[in-house]
């Protein structure tokens, strides 16, 4: 049977946290517990990176299969060299540009890096937080944290301590609390073992800025149905049923036009058949569902796109917490953050995407 812990959540400022707090979650992780904390984009649930016992508990909390490998958390560019080795010069380059930010590097994995961190694999991601409460908490416990989003497998990301806390509770002794994650949306992730560098989640730091300090750069995203858990696939965030709420989601995909007019039929249709429909769009759409009966959350205006990311999951939460069997929504600009909430929207179909024909 899985033991149950009293969670603790803890307030930390996020410009100045208490330290001695820090300290305490720090010393929780140099003892092999979990602790989850704020990052830029997401929380993160973290433990000792070489620490394969602690490691072992991540997995066991959130009901994560074992090959979805995590990703090493630093404080400090020179820490890449502990974990990680063969580092190519553009390695550095994005370093220096990005870090601390919201872009992780996948490279060849050091032998102190325990295997379950990597799922077998002989690579590690790495990246470093662009935060004050994961900066001194990894510089305090003075080793790497590896740290997955703190939600339970396959549920939409957390970006409030509150989020963790519906999940995890239970689960894990310390949640730090340092309000809403600016970003929204998870890392983007970039294999640099490749012989082109090559995007294998689309996250907080938009393609065309990689692109200003690596030219070349690949991406094909590839919507994978569920792999066989016993393997370790090149990136396991590509499995299609990675951040599925509760409720059935219809994702629209088209002219903005057409799209609304679909969306409405659809939500009628299901209004009528006795279904709750929570709908979920851009500023700008909400009038059109008015009449409908649907709940309706907005989430910032079409044109403001890191506004979308930052409430997107919490859209999705806030949804299913009002209980509706349907969650109707759209896809908006693909450019700058488009990608990555493209990207989170059509995982949170399975992939039963609608397109509109124009
Ligand atoms: O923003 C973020 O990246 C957040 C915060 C907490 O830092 N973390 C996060 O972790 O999103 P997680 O575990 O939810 O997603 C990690 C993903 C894996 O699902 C996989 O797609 C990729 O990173 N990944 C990790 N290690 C890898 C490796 N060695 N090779 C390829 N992909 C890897
Ligand atoms: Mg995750």
């Amino acid at each position: 049977m899985k033991e149950v812990i009293e969670t603790q959540v803890v307030i930390v400022d996020r410009e100045n946290p208490d330290l001695a707090m820090i300290q305490v979650a720090a010393d929780l992780i140099r003892a092999g517990e979990l602790v989850a904390f704020p990052t830029e984009t997401v929380y993160g649930l973290g433990a000792n990176a070489f620490d394969a016992a602690a490691v072992a508990k991540i997995f066991a909390a959130k009901g994560r299969p074992a090959s979805d490998p995590l990703i090493a958390h630093i404080y400090a560019i020179a820490q890449l060299e502990q974990i990680t080795h063969t580092i190519p010069d553009i390695a550095w380059d994005l370093a220096q540009a990005f870090w601390p930010g919201p872009l992780t590097l996948v490279l060849p994995k050091r032998a102190c890096i325990p295997d379950n961190v990597s799922a077998g694999l002989a690579t590690v991601a790495v990246r470093m937080p662009n935060h004050r409460v994961p900066y001194h908490l990894l510089r305090l416990a003075d080793v790497p944290i590896v740290a997955p989003s703190a939600n339970l497998f396959s549920r939409p990301s957390p970006t409030t301590a509150q989020h963790v806390m519906d999940d995890l509770d239970g689960r894990v002794p310390l949640i730090l609390d340092a309000g809403p994650a600016d970003i929204g949306v998870e890392s983007t992730v970039l294999d640099l073992t490749q012989p082109i560098p090559t995007i294998l989640r689309p996250g907080g730091l938009p393609i065309e800025q990689l692109r200003k300090v690596v030219s070349a750069v690949t991406y094909s995203p590839k919507y994978a149905a569920m792999a066989g858990e016993t393997m370790a696939t090149p990136s396991p965030g590509m499995l299609i049923k990675h951040y599925a709420p509760n409720a059935e989601v219809l994702l629209f995909v088209g002219r903005r036009g057409k799209v609304l007019e679909a969306m409405r039929l659809a939500t009628e249709r299901r209004i009528a058949a006795g279904k709750t429909v929570g709908v979920l769009i851009a500023d700008e759409d909400g009038e059109q569902f008015a009449e409908t009966g649907a709940t309706v959350t907005t989430l910032g205006s079409q044109a403001d796109l890191p506004h979308i990311a930052q409430r997107l999951f919490a859209g999705m939460r806030a949804l299913e917490h009002q209980g509706v069997d349907v969650i109707v929504t759209r896809t908006f600009d693909r450019h700058g953050l488009g990608l990555a909430i493209a990207d989170r929207l059509i995982r949170a179909t399975e992939g039963r995407v609608i397109e509109v024909d124009n």
